[in-house]
């Protein structure tokens, strides 16, 4: 420890004698491939180095001794920016761009531990997506957390920043997995991943084609990422078929962005709106449709592809069926005064955008929890629902029927089962 002092110390005197912001970097690396020798090595191993894009560009030259590591510049992705415009700019347009603030727009992100939020071991490690306003990020200091300041590190990781491994669908693995989003599983299971490992691993004649995470989703390079339904899996205007049209109108209003009484807009329809949550109109939502179709045609034909992708919106409108009537279930209880409504719930009716599977710290001894029926409605809509429609347009048999669609309807026979039987112990 001590030698390494003295290293540090007359480090620091040499690049203080030799001041300049090319040699500033040579001193960097000389300390850090004693402090830190794999991260010199990944850096090292990069575009970046042989372009002399050097640790101080990025982190400035305000630190150069032990002491001072304090004054080393965090790069947000205005930094990156200032070389990579067009990425930028690309990205500032897409969804990645509103992670965090979507994040922070659920109520439930408030009752949940800093380490998952902002110190990024929860929903903050995979919303750490999108440039940060100066209050979020001061709002993160406050709370002790210095990192999660550039999301551009999010598919070419630092220090190597490779465009390679971005290109790899392994690097969208860790956030698009699991829970409510599992596309990682369904897509590396279905013909589509399977097509792409075999060819990986030299099984398929050569030049033979399988589509990608980012062949789909960030064709040519860009960086600007939608899709025409989005995860919340609803959209303006109404369908025509007027049963479609009042399912959707139920889920509206258990997503509180419709007044359950009224049937008017609310102030939650308004934040939905700013992160762009919901396609607001037929126009957006052709959009990206049309350039999904165009890219499925580079391999299929096009009827084909818009028969697949119109199966997907045919099961959607029908696991909405099923969503309505459990949403309706579980409102007339809170109607007839059988469940009572929870603090920070808007309406009396169920809320389901709480995700109140997070809100570990609201338990205090006056709080007996959420219902349990409540919990199974959440469920059948973020975890079942989901893998209903996504496994459609992700072409995975399994999650379309077994974790999907056939986990709804044991979800709603559960729901109506116990409402049952609720309302019956209600009225003893
Ligand atoms: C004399 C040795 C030394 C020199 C020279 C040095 N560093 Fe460091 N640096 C360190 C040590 C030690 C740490 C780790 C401190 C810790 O983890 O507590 C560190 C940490 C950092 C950090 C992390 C900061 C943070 O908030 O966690 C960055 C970034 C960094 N150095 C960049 C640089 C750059 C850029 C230069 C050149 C301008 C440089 N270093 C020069 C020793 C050095
Ligand atoms: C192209 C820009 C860039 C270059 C060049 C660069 N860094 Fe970084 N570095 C980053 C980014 C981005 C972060 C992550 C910041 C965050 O999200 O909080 C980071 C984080 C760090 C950290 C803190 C996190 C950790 O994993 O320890 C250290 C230390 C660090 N860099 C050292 C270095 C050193 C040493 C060099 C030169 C060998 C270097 N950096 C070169 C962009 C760069
Ligand atoms: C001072 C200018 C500069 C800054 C700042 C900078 N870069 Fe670069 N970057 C370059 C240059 C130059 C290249 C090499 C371009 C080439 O080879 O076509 C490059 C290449 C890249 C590549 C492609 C590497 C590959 O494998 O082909 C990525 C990804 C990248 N940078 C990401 C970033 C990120 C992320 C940041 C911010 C943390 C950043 N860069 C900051 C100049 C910069
Ligand atoms: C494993 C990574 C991961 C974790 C953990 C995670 N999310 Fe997400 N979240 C995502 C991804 C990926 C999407 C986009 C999924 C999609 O479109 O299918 C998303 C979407 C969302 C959306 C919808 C955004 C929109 O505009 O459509 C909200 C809101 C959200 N998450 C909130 C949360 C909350 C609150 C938590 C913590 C309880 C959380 N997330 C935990 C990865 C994660
Ligand atoms: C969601 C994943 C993802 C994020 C986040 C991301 N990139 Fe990329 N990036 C990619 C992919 C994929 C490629 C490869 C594109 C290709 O090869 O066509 C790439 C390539 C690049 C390249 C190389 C371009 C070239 O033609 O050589 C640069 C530079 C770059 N990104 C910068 C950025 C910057 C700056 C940010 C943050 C504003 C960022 N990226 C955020 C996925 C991402
Ligand atoms: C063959 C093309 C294709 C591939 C490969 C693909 N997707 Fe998708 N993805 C789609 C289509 C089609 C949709 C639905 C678009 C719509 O709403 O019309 C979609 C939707 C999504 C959504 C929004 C929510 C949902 O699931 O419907 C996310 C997020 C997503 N994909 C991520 C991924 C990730 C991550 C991978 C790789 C693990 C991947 N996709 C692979 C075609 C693809
Ligand atoms: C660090 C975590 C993370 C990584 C890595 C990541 N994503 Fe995402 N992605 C998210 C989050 C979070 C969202 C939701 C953003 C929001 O709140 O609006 C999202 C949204 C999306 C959407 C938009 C879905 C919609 O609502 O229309 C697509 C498409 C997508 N990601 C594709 C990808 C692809 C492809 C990759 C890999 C190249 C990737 N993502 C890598 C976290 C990530
Ligand atoms: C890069 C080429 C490529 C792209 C792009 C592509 N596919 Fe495929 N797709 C394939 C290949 C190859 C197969 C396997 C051939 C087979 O099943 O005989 C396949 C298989 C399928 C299958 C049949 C799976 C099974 O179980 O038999 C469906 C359905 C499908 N693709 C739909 C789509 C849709 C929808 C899109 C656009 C969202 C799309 N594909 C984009 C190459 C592609």
């Amino acid at each position: 420890m001590r030698s390494f002092i003295y290293g540090a110390l007359s480090c620091a005197l040499l690049c203080w004698l030799m001041a300049g912001s090319a040699l500033a970097g040579d001193l960097c690396v000389e300390c850090h491939t004693k402090v830190s020798p794999g991260q010199v090595q990944d850096w090292q191993s990069s575009k970046h180095a042989g372009e002399d894009v050097t640790c101080s560009t990025c982190h400035g030259e305000g630190h150069q001794t032990a002491d001072d590591v304090q004054n080393a510049q965090l790069p947000d992705e205005a930094l990156c920016a200032e070389c990579h415009e067009e990425q930028f700019t690309s990205f500032s347009h897409g969804k990645h761009n509103f992670g965090w603030t979507s994040l922070n727009a659920i109520p439930g992100t408030h009752y949940a531990p800093d380490e998952l939020i902002e110190g990024g071991r929860g929903c903050g490690g995979c919303h750490n997506m999108g440039i940060k306003t100066e209050a979020q990020k001061a709002e993160q200091l406050a709370k002790g957390y210095h990192y999660q300041t550039n999301s551009c590190d999010e598919c070419h990781t630092r220090h190597s920043f490779s465009r390679k491994e971005a290109n790899n669908p392994k690097a969208c693995q860790q956030c698009h997995m699991g829970y409510d989003h599992p596309q990682w599983e369904m897509w590396s299971s279905s013909k589509h991943g399977t097509r792409y490992f075999a060819q990986k691993a030299g099984d398929l004649p050569e030049g033979a084609v399988a589509p990608t995470c980012q062949t789909c989703h960030l064709p040519d390079g860009t960086h600007e990422n939608h899709t025409a339904w989005g995860f919340l899996g609803v959209r303006l205007p109404l369908p025509e078929d007027p049963q479609a049209a009042a399912d959707r109108v139920v889920i509206l209003k258990a997503l509180g962005v419709l007044h359950p009484e009224t049937g008017a807009p609310t102030a939650i329809l308004d934040a939905v709106k700013s992160v762009d949550m919901v396609r607001l109109d037929q126009v957006s939502w052709q959009k990206e449709r049309d350039k999904m179709l165009a890219t499925c045609s580079q391999c299929h034909a096009p009827s084909y592809a818009k028969e697949q992708l119109d199966m997907g919106d045919a099961i959607l409108t029908k696991a909405d069926r099923l969503m309505a009537e459990a949403i309706e279930t579980v409102a007339a209880l809170y109607k007839e005064g059988i469940i009572t409504k929870p603090e920070g719930y808007p309406y009396n009716y169920p809320f389901i955008l709480a995700m109140m599977h997070t809100n570990g710290a609201n338990w205090d001894e006056n709080f007996d929890g959420y219902s349990a029926i409540d919990q199974i409605l959440f469920q059948m809509y973020f975890k079942h629902r989901m893998r209903a429609y996504q496994a459609f347009f992700h072409v995975n048999p399994d999650y379309a029927y077994w974790y999907g669609w056939s986990m709804m309807v044991q979800d709603l026979g559960e729901i109506k089962h116990m409402a049952k039987a609720m309302r019956a112990d209600h009225q003893k």
